[in-house]
């Protein structure tokens, strides 16, 4: 199998998404399909790692509002891959054959379990430390070469790459003689994305914009109205200082920059330029056209997010169809796997 260049990117259906998810990932999936083939995955086996707080109707609702925040955010369902991680088995399956190359040691290095478990570690589940080695199958199992993702991510990644050496080094020889030449899994790397990534809450410019949060004013929902998304923009903390010109002057103010990174990253310019346009300016006058900037460029998507949502056999056809084409791809890369390790396959 030759190596193609391949996206795998996966967004947990767990409610709520908003600005900082639309920003930090959903505009770079859009930007990345005009390049490469992707597959873009609602990963609801990554979701039961922890109790999902409305139980089964509401995971079922939120894989269908992730589905169609993808689509409604302009990833093409025909020409890339949209499915759910679960309709694949072959995800889990390479999950248990990763699990045999990677180390406890590698997995007890993970900050993110650390600070999900929290201080009562031996009540996690299982599958919230393993987490990780199900990421690095997500991606190998499409032999994936390029990966966004944010910050938060990164170290899992490493972890995926290093999954990956490992298997080809584990297996060379069978690697090798199975005909794929001196690596099977390509090592795959991450895709950093543009201005504004991480996009701060709308109530303390220090906090990351989050669905947990538990006001509702610190984030715009991909799911608000314009009046909504006017309101909370209107109410979003400042300074009493205008703008600065350049942006050294937003160094030390947390919430300025938020708002100029929020402004840039929807006009698809660096900040720089927004601080050309606005430096001096006051913030009443400032939030008035990030107001109707945002309104323009989300509330067609909150719309079409509601005509979707509204429509679940539609929803639920692209994550069927998209994961047949999945599978297609999966199962190749399966088969390959089990006659690398030595399994014996029906052919
Ligand atoms: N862990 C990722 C997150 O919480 C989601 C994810 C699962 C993912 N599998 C992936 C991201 C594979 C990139 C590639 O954001």
């Amino acid at each position: 199998m030759a190596i193609i260049e391949r996206v795998f990117s996966g967004v947990q259906p767990t409610g709520n998404l908003h600005l900082g998810n639309y920003l930090g990932a959903l505009v770079n999936f859009v930007k990345l399909q005009a390049t490469y083939n992707c597959l873009y995955c609602v990963v609801d086996l990554h979701a039961i790692t922890v109790p999902v707080p409305g139980g089964p109707d509401e995971l079922r609702r939120n894989i269908r509002e992730v589905t169609a925040a993808f689509i409604a955010s302009g990833i093409d369902p025909r020409k890339q891959i949209i499915f759910n991680q679960s309709q694949v088995p072959e995800h889990a399956e390479l999950t248990w054959v990763l699990n045999c190359v990677a180390r406890l040691g590698w997995l007890n290095r993970m900050t993110q379990f650390k600070e999900k478990a929290g201080k009562d570690r031996e009540n996690a589940s299982i599958g919230l430390y393993d987490y990780p080695v199900l990421m690095a199958a997500d991606i190998l199992v499409y032999r994936a070469t390029h990966v966004p993702v944010g910050e938060d991510q990164k170290q899992h990644l490493e972890l995926s790459r290093d999954i990956a050496q490992k298997f080809n080094n584990d297996f060379s020889e069978s690697i090798a003689a199975h005909g794929h030449g001196d690596k099977f899994f390509p090592l795959p790397e991450p895709v950093i994305t543009g201005p504004a990534t991480r996009v701060m809450s709308l109530r303390d410019g220090t906090k990351k914009m989050s669905k947990s949060d538990p006001s509702d004013y610190s984030r715009i929902n991909l799911t608000d109205d314009a009046d909504a998304i006017a309101q909370k923009i209107r109410k979003a903390k400042t300074d009493p200082e205008p703008l600065p010109s350049e942006e050294k002057g937003l160094e030390t103010r947390a919430e300025a920059d938020n708002l100029v990174g929020i402004y840039a990253a929807l006009a698809g310019k660096p900040k720089s330029e927004v601080l050309c346009e606005f430096g001096g300016a006051q913030f009443s006058g400032f939030k008035s056209n990030l107001v109707d900037l945002a309104v323009a460029k989300l509330s067609p998507i909150a719309a079409e997010m509601k005509r979707l949502t509204a429509d679940e056999g539609y929803v639920d056809s692209v994550l069927i169809d998209g994961a047949d084409r999945a599978r297609a791809i999966a199962s190749e890369t399966m088969d390959a796997v089990k006659d690398i390790v030595g399994f014996i396959r029906k052919r």
